[in-house]
């Protein structure tokens, strides 16, 4: 599936990542998906746990690494499910813990660490941040994948307001 549009952020300090997952937690209404790729130590889990706080999760938000997918209860009934692709290679994998099946469900927001690992997610509909990160300078490119859906709006919403105001 094709990107349809794209747009960038710099990132020189934590507090941006916070303030970003926090914009990102209040515009979810469900049914996102969002894929986070970047090296090791770049921020993915760092910024999903922004996002989950912002969603309402209690509970600490720590790397599934070794589990795959960790689920959250966050606010009016919504899921956060909480995905680490690192050790996942096949389709079975996925499908062993009914991640394909969710995406796209309106109860959950569905966040995905390693999707480049298993390469059936890059056809499902999505929202992308690549992080690429050289020392303390990140940056953030944000891109939308897939038609009509709900990611749309989280995507519009993201670009209006990191393209119109100043984030520093
Ligand atoms: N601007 C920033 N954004 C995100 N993380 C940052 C930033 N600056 C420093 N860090 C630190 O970098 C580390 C990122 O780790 P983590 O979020 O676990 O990365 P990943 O999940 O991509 O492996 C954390 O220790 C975090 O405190
Ligand atoms: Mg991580």
């Amino acid at each position: 599936m094709s990107s349809h549009s794209s747009f960038s952020l710099n990132n020189t300090k934590i507090e941006q990542t916070h303030n970003l997952g926090s914009f990102i937690g209040s515009h979810c209404h469900g049914g996102e998906t969002i894929l986070l790729s970047g090296e090791l130590g770049s921020g993915k889990t760092t910024l999903t746990q922004s996002i989950a706080k912002s969603l309402g999760v209690k509970k600490q938000v720590t790397s599934p690494t070794f589990i795959i997918a960790k689920e959250y209860n966050a606010n009016y009934d919504k899921i956060l499910l909480h995905c680490d692709m690192y050790r996942a290679t096949t389709i079975e994998d996925l499908l062993s813990i009914g991640i394909l099946e969710q995406l796209g469900d309106e109860s959950i927001v569905t966040i995905i660490e390693w999707p480049e690992k298993v390469s059936v997610l890059e056809k499902a509909p999505h929202i992308h941040i690549n992080i690429e990160q050289e020392n303390s300078e990140r940056k953030f490119i944000v891109s939308h994948h897939g038609t009509e859906d709900n990611n749309q709006s989280l995507y519009r919403d993201l670009k209006n307001e990191y393209t119109t105001h100043r984030h520093n």
